[in-house]
């Protein structure tokens, strides 16, 4: 899965040096498969003015190849963003959030025009659900949101020990199956006390790059 990680990686990185222009700010996602993408983009980093990132973790590795870290409020555009995910359909929409940094992830994806989901082939699925989907939650709302999370079938548990790069907590929501993830993202989002939720259906991915043992496929919504 490591060496499907790379060349889903790599292939992002090619597919961004050939569409991003020159000058362009970077989208950076979070996660393993995140930061081979972040790796192999690292030779080409002088044709970018620099890269926004979705979480602290990210953030180190690219400083760490000498990338500039923008703030986004300081950006108008980003022409690419590339990132993970923890279960994709075919629709490429996603779940997300397993790292815990759905939250940021979900507002630079917002502000790109291109999302490019980078996976290896095992979190190609037919229905999500299986992976638990994060939801970040203020903290003061935990109990009221886990038991609205209840209500629409799931079995919210709390991630132990864990806090967010903004200061909330996650619920991870085991047993759905998710039929209809642009009603679901909205339905939670609605709960009070949901920051957001780890569901990306209503702003999908726009390529996915999807690792398989006999290469790198594309895939369109
Ligand atoms: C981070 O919060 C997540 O959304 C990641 O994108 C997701 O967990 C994928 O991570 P891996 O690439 O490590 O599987």
């Amino acid at each position: 899965q490591d060496e499907l990680k790379r060349a889903v990686g790599q292939a992002a990185a090619d597919y961004v040096a050939a569409h991003a222009p020159q000058g362009a700010v970077l989208g950076v996602g979070t996660g393993s498969t995140a930061n081979c993408f972040i790796d192999a983009i690292a030779p080409f980093k002088d044709r970018f003015r620099g890269a926004v990132s979705s979480s602290e973790a990210s953030t180190v590795r690219l400083r760490s190849h000498g990338f500039a870290v923008l703030d986004l409020n300081d950006v108008n555009e980003i022409p690419v963003y590339v990132d993970g995910a923890d279960e994709v359909n075919d629709r490429l929409h996603m779940v997300k959030g397993g790292g815990g940094a759905l939250t940021r992830e979900k507002i630079v994806a917002a502000v790109a025009s291109t999302f490019v989901c980078i996976a290896d082939a095992s979190k190609l699925v037919p229905v999500m659900g299986k992976f638990p989907l994060p939801v970040e939650v203020i903290p003061m709302a935990r109990a009221y949101v886990a038991r609205e999370l209840t209500k629409l079938g799931g079995e919210p548990r709390l991630r132990e020990g864990f806090v967010t790069d903004n200061g909330n907590v996650i619920l991870d929501v085991h047993g759905l199956s998710i039929d209809d993830p642009v009603g679901l993202e909205a339905r939670i989002n609605q709960i009070v006390g949901v920051v957001t939720n780890g569901l990306f259906a209503a702003r999908g991915a726009d390529l996915l790059l999807l690792g398989t043992p006999g290469g790198v496929v594309q895939h369109l919504p």
